[in-house]
């Protein structure tokens, strides 16, 4: 490779040249080459394990704060979610994000069924959803084709999951809920879900977590099994 490849102006290859030439002697020889390769490595490695750490950090979030979450946020997640692998690519996801007058009737109606048991329970979840800064519903289109069915609903599992990573990598916290509620025609109606044709798989509470998310990395993942617990391999 000739520095005249490179498609840079003369101050970028001279600045380049000066930044690989670790020994200053004005020439790029191995020693300069195994410094800059070293540096390479560390960082793809530590990328590597910024991923990894993500997967193994994130936890999910019950406590929000009101802080409202900025809407590039809820769209890196979104752009994040439909990246995730899909067979025959059938893109069968669909994401509502709900407003603050139809979270309101959620949680009335929410609150409504508790309160034929407990009123006062009642009263508390209604503020509580309430408060909930982010609502985002998850649905996937419905197949009369079994295999394809089951196939749209993995792939709308891993955009969730794409969707709480991102929102994690951005310090906004997620909690997958699938109450009783969300199984109600009156909720379908009320996020204009054609039950038809497409069915709820979640709905995502995001927000900034109260106390911070850094104790809930703190936590780790609380599984009971282990590696090989549930690893077996085969000849
Ligand atoms: C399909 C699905 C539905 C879930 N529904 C609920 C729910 O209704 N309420 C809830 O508290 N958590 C729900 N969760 C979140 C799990 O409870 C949570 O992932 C689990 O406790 C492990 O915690 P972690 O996510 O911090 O590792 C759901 C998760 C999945 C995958």
């Amino acid at each position: 490779m000739y520095w005249n490849d490179i498609n840079a102006s003369d101050e970028e290859v001279n600045a380049l040249a000066k930044y690989l030439d670790v020994n200053d002697d004005g020439d790029i020889c191995e020693e300069d080459f195994l410094a800059w390769y070293q540096e390479a490595a560390t960082t793809v490695a530590s990328e590597t394990n910024a991923v990894r750490q993500a997967l193994l950090t994130r936890r999910t979030v019950n406590n929000f704060d009101k802080t409202p979450v900025p809407d590039i946020v809820l769209r890196n997640a979104i752009e994040a979610a439909i990246a995730a692998p899909n067979h025959k690519l059938t893109e069968p996801w669909r994401f509502i994000q709900l407003g603050q007058e139809t979270i309101s009737k959620i949680a009335e109606l929410n609150a409504a069924e508790i309160a034929k048991k407990d009123p006062e329970k009642g009263a508390k979840k209604k503020a509580r959803w309430e408060n909930i800064p982010g609502w985002c519903v998850v649905t996937c289109k419905k197949s009369d084709d079994e295999l394809q069915q089951e196939e749209d609903l993995a792939a709308v599992a891993c955009a969730i999951q794409n969707f709480q990573l991102s929102m994690w990598a951005d310090g906004v916290g997620v909690k997958w809920t699938s109450g009783p509620i969300t199984r109600s025609p009156e909720f379908s109606e009320l996020c204009g879900i054609d039950t038809e044709t497409e069915k709820h798989v979640g709905t995502l509470w995001y927000g900034f977590a109260s106390g911070g998310l850094a104790q809930l990395m703190d936590q780790g993942p609380n599984r009971k099994k282990s590696v090989d617990d549930v690893l077996s391999s085969l000849p």
